[in-house]
């Protein structure tokens, strides 16, 4: 059983990132909704527990509220805002509305610096306050461990227990020493820093071999890092009873399909790569609508890899390259599902197939890790993120061949030179669009009236909010030049210079 850190969700915006940093400091950890905790603690490996923030004021009607009595004492815990909150208001002492919502930055004086929860935090540490409420009276059996200007309750313990209460949020970045606090707390639960690729690795392919048995299980491959790196382990734990397809609508980057496959079949993977292009340029002809797009590729996708599994016989699962971001936005506390990730949604019921999904606890930056641990080619790893639909969503309005001839030449050209001069690991994601205008241009002595390309680049570290990435004048200079001069049917080149919000990172 792999011991954990229970993370308890009330549903802050910062639940995912308390569990981000716990994986920094390679310590396994779960984020469960508040009232989801497993009944036997020890049973589940479960080494301490964490309580979230949350949107609510311990008194408000709708507030989250779950018996803590099971917890503390029993096992390290920590509360972090509302957590700790919700610690003082059951053990009777008083959480008001503050006369000022507190946020942003406060500096920390440390009453007991001596406290294991506070070793090697400085007098004066910067901490970040989100809180519109106030613990203003602490039980009995409560000591205060720091305070604030503002905030006299900013930590306390619980005398005689490893619990813990923080009004500060030490997960966000802002709070400068916060992992360090975090770390302190781990300590207490003697599982820091069990978690590695390897351990992952090892225990993941024990576990699928258990689950799967002889049992066959088929899995679409995009050529993108989750599906790659899921493939594998799969691969790893089955042989060859995993069988992957990987289809190509035609919308993939110059060379992408023949590349990656070849990646593919190196890796020991038995793929088969479907050819699917006439069929979804047919489907697509005459579409201008970006959703109606969208929702004829993913048809279409589904359509062709159905039709191949059925070629097959016996199958009982399907694998999914499904990760920790895609479960927790898919599922908030109510139990209710925002947005579903499925994929290749539909196909599991439709094919009458269980769902596989090894990745389901991992951030990407770890899926990498684990994917570099498997002896997969960095080049494959470190991929930019490309969306499902693929050039499909970057050639505005109508796709025709031939704008896709045009598309793939220009962002080829953009995509290499961004690897020659260093780039394009510095970017989080990167792509030429065909806007859907021609303009007027001159080339030699003839008046031209041809299409623009766009390009765009941007930093982010999980596609929700992106920044224009200032590249180099003198990179954007050549890269300009080159397509120009190089695709036929394009005159003029710009740069997207919008952030998202209010922006997105695609054009459709
Ligand atoms: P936006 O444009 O919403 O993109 O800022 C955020 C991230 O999601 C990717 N994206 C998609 N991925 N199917 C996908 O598989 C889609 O329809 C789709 N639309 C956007 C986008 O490339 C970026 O990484």
């Amino acid at each position: 059983m792999q011991e954990k850190i229970l993370i308890l969700d009330f549903g802050s915006q910062t639940t995912q990132l308390i569990g981000r940093r716990l994986r920094e400091l390679n310590t396994y950890c779960e984020i469960v909704p508040y009232n989801k905790a497993p009944e036997d603690l020890q049973a589940a490996g479960i080494r301490g527990v964490i309580l979230s923030g949350s949107p609510y004021s311990v008194y408000d009607s709708k507030a989250f509220h779950t018996e803590l009595s099971r917890f503390h004492g029993k096992l390290p815990l920590l509360g972090i805002c509302y957590g700790a909150q919700s610690l003082v208001h059951q053990a009777g002492g008083n959480v008001e509305p503050s006369n000022s919502r507190e946020y942003g930055r406060a500096h920390l004086h440390l009453n007991e610096p001596g406290n294991p929860l506070l070793k090697n935090i400085s007098e004066g540490s910067t901490v970040w306050m989100s809180h519109g409420d106030t613990i203003t009276k602490i039980p009995t059996g409560f000591r205060l461990i720091a305070g604030t200007e503002d905030v006299p309750a900013a930590a306390f313990q619980i005398e005689g227990e490893e619990t813990w209460g923080v009004q500060f949020h030490p997960e966000v970045y802002h709070s400068e020493e916060g992992l360090k606090l975090l770390e302190n707390f781990v300590d207490r639960t003697g599982i820091k820093g069990q978690w590695s690729p390897a351990s992952f690795i090892e225990q993941t392919v024990k576990e699928l071999k258990n689950q799967l048995g002889d049992d066959k299980v088929i899995l679409a491959l995009s050529g993108g890092v989750d599906s790659s790196v899921t493939a594998v382990l799969l691969n790893k734990a089955i042989g060859k009873n995993l069988t992957c397809i990987f289809v190509d609508h035609g919308l993939l980057r110059q060379g992408e399909f023949e590349r990656v496959l070849e990646d593919y079949e190196h890796l020991g993977l038995n793929v088969t790569g479907v050819n699917a292009r006439d069929k979804f340029m047919k489907a697509l002809a005459g579409v201008t609508d970006p959703e109606q797009k969208r929702k004829i590729i993913g048809k279409g996708f589904i359509d062709v890899f159905d039709e191949e599994a059925h070629k097959l016989k016996d199958i009982k699962w399907l694998g999914q390259g499904t990760i920790y971001p895609d479960i927790i936005e898919s599922i908030n506390i109510t139990g209710m599902v925002i947005k579903s990730h499925h994929n290749v949604g539909g196909l599991p019921e439709r094919m009458n197939l269980k769902l596989v999904e090894p990745l389901r606890t991992l951030f990407k930056d770890e899926v990498r890790r684990v994917g570099l641990e498997l002896g997969m080619r960095p080049g494959l790893i470190h991929r930019h993120p490309f969306p499902g639909p693929g050039l499909g969503i970057r050639i505005l309005g109508e796709i025709t061949p031939e704008k896709v001839r045009i598309l793939q030449e220009a962002d080829h050209i953009y995509m290499s030179l961004m690897q020659e001069w260093g780039l394009y690991d510095k970017v989080w994601q990167a792509g030429a669009i065909l806007l859907p205008i021609r303009s007027v241009g001159v080339m030699g002595d003839e008046r031209t009236y041809e299409f623009t390309i766009a390009l765009r680049a941007v930093t982010s570290t999980d596609a929700m909010s992106a920044d224009w990435a200032h590249l180099p004048y003198d990179f954007l200079a050549k890269v300009s030049n080159e397509i120009i001069n190089k695709v036929r049917g394009v005159n003029r080149v710009v740069y997207d210079i919008s952030s998202k919000p209010p922006s997105t990172i695609e054009w459709e």
